[in-house]
């Protein structure tokens, strides 16, 4: 393209648009969208750098305000000039008013010059501002702040995460897979949720099992190698009892969890499940689980069925490839029972096994139905301080800060674990880890699962613990490991 055909064509395109443009984009409309889009700009850029530079956004709503609204203001304004444009231009078509000149661009004129400079330098200044605000506007969505603290709906989940291992692991981690596709499918899902949300047609509590979470080798497997040889894991766990010492005694465990040894022998509650092992369920909780079958290292298969079940085949239900969720389905968010939970805080001293009688009544107080987490926070510590006054004023007297601190913990505890305002108590939603509170591990390895050949899953103690203390005050083994 020679000199000359670039100059004509600069000037074709000043006649054909850019005339046209200035001319019928002086209307109302456009020039309160441009009003809006500059606003709305200078607040979000001035956010950014207070950020930049400041301290962290932690309100949630302020992050719907500055990564939602204001970028859809900022481009609302921007579609607002078009429009302002296309309208004047058709009425005053219809008024047969369109100058066959549009007013002349004259280059030599300053103060033109200028002005198309400053639509120049504002038009790529609104491309980056668009570019950076669904930069951001995106990346919050993906927040823990934006999923689990500005939705009230997800309270329960997010504050059990807060103390969970998982704190810092993003929920979009677990919950959207990675690409475009699932990036998607997780925004119409998530808007469907707003929806139900914004019209109160929410489920409560949220339906759990998650039906659409990717299987564990894409979640789990990401951070943690399956394989790894983990062998023995001693637990601990102090029980108080509900007299006036509240006495405490100790469970001492040795669970096998062996994994993949070096010579690459799958052993201990890791390794077993690793192999391939489907089942079926006939509940939606996955608590019922007649039909279990494990594929053995010669290719067979071996069927287990629970005596309830009748004919031949796999039952109809769920059928799932047991994984890493299948026990550990409350990883990121884990309820307690109200027993473990005080029991854990009184082993602490959080909640001080001196006061008489606090494990008795601590649980009573927490069991209690409280119409809300507010009422909860006001009631729990009235009561803890009416009960000593009427039971034990000497213990008030002498240890009034320790009662406060007892009333405050139960709060937390009561408040980390109850929500009701989505229906959420103790045991609602039940963690497959164990098999004391809830069946767990028993699903399946409660001696009713036989093969064909009259062998069961095991229910016996040995293959999965050692017990090496049951409840005991003060168990030697304890003292000879040097704990305590
Ligand atoms: C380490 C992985 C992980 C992280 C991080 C995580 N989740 Fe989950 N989430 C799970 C698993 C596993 C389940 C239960 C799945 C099941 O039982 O099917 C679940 C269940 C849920 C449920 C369904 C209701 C329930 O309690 O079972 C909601 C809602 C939820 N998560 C929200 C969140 C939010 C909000 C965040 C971030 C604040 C988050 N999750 C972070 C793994 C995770
Ligand atoms: C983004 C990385 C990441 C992902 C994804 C992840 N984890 Fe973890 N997980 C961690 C880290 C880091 C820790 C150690 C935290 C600590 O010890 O404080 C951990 C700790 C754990 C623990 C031991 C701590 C505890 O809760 O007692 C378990 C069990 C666990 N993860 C299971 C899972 C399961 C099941 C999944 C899939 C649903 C999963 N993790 C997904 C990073 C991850
Ligand atoms: C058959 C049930 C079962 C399956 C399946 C299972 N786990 Fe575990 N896992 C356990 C038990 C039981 C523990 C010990 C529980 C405890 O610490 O209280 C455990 C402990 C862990 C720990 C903590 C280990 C430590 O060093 O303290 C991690 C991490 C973990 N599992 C990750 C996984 C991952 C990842 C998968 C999937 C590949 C998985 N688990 C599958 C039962 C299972
Ligand atoms: C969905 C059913 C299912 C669940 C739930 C389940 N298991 Fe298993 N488990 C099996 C099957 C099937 C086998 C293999 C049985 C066999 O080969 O005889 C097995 C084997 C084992 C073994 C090896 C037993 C032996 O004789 O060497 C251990 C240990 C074990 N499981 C521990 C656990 C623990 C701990 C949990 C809970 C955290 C659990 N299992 C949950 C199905 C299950
Ligand atoms: C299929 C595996 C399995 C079998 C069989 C099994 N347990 Fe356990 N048990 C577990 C696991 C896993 C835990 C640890 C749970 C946790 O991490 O909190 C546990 C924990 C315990 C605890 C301590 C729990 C607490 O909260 O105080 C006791 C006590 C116990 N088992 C008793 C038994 C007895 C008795 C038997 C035999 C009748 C038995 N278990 C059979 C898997 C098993």
């Amino acid at each position: 393209m020679s000199a000359g055909e670039n100059v004509a064509l600069l000037q074709k395109f000043r006649e054909h648009w850019v005339r046209p443009a200035l001319f019928f984009g002086n209307n109302p409309i456009s020039l309160a969208g441009g009003a809006i889009t500059t606003a709305s700009g200078v607040t979000m850029v001035g956010y950014w750098l207070v950020e930049l530079f400041g301290r962290p956004n932690d309100n949630p709503y302020l992050g719907i305000i500055f990564f939602l609204l204001l970028p859809a203001l900022f481009i609302g304004g921007l579609a607002l000039i078009p429009i302002g444009v296309f309208i004047r231009r058709k009425k005053l078509q219809l008024a047969g008013q369109i100058p066959v000149e549009f007013p002349k661009i004259d280059l030599n004129d300053r103060m033109f010059r200028h002005g198309l400079d400053i639509v120049l330098v504002a038009t790529i200044v609104n491309l980056l501002v668009v570019a950076m605000a669904s930069y951001r506007g995106a990346a919050y969505m993906d927040s823990p702040e934006f999923c689990g603290q500005s939705c009230h709906v997800m309270h329960p989940e997010f504050a059990a995460y807060k103390i969970s291992a998982h704190s810092h692991v993003d929920c979009v981690a677990c919950h959207i897979g990675t690409g475009a596709a699932s990036y998607f499918a997780a925004k119409v899902n998530g808007t469907k949720q707003l929806l139900e949300v914004t019209f109160d047609r929410y489920p409560t509590p949220i339906e759990s099992p998650v039906k659409n979470l990717r299987p564990a080798r894409y979640i789990c497997e990401g951070c943690h190698t399956p394989a790894r040889f983990v062998g023995e894991k001693l637990l601990v766990k102090s029980n108080f009892a509900d007299d006036e010492k509240n006495t405490q005694t100790q469970t001492v465990v040795v669970l096998h969890l062996g994994g993949q040894d070096s010579l690459s022998h799958l052993t201990g509650i890791h390794g077993v499940h690793l192999g391939h092992i489907e089942y079926v369920a006939t509940d939606p909780t996955r608590t019922t689980i007649p039909w279990v079958q494990k594929q053995n290292a010669d290719g067979t298969v071996t069927e287990f069925k629970s005596s309830t079940l009748k004919g031949d085949g796999a039952p109809a239900g769920e059928r799932r490839v047991l994984d890493c969720i299948d026990c550990h389905n409350r990883a990121a968010h884990t309820f307690m029972t109200a027993e473990d939970a005080l029991n854990r805080a009184m082993a602490d001293g959080a909640v001080s096994p001196e006061l008489p009688w606090i494990h008795k009544e601590g649980l009573e107080l927490l069991k209690t139905a409280y119409a809300s987490q507010d009422e909860a926070r006001a009631k729990i510590p009235e009561q803890l301080t009416a009960f000593y006054r009427g039971s034990n004023p000497e213990v008030l007297a002498a240890k009034a800060s320790v009662v406060k601190a007892a009333g405050d913990e139960l709060v937390t505890i009561y408040s980390q674990n109850v929500f009701p305002a989505m229906k959420v108590t103790w045991g609602t939603h039940p963690n497959h880890i164990g098999h004391m509170s809830y069946p767990g591990c028993f699903r399946c390895h409660d001696g009713d699962h036989n093969a064909k050949d009259g062998k069961s899953i095991t229910q016996d103690c040995a293959a999965c613990h050692n017990l090496l203390a049951v409840d005991e005050p003060k168990p030697k083994v304890l003292s000879d490991l040097g704990i305590q």
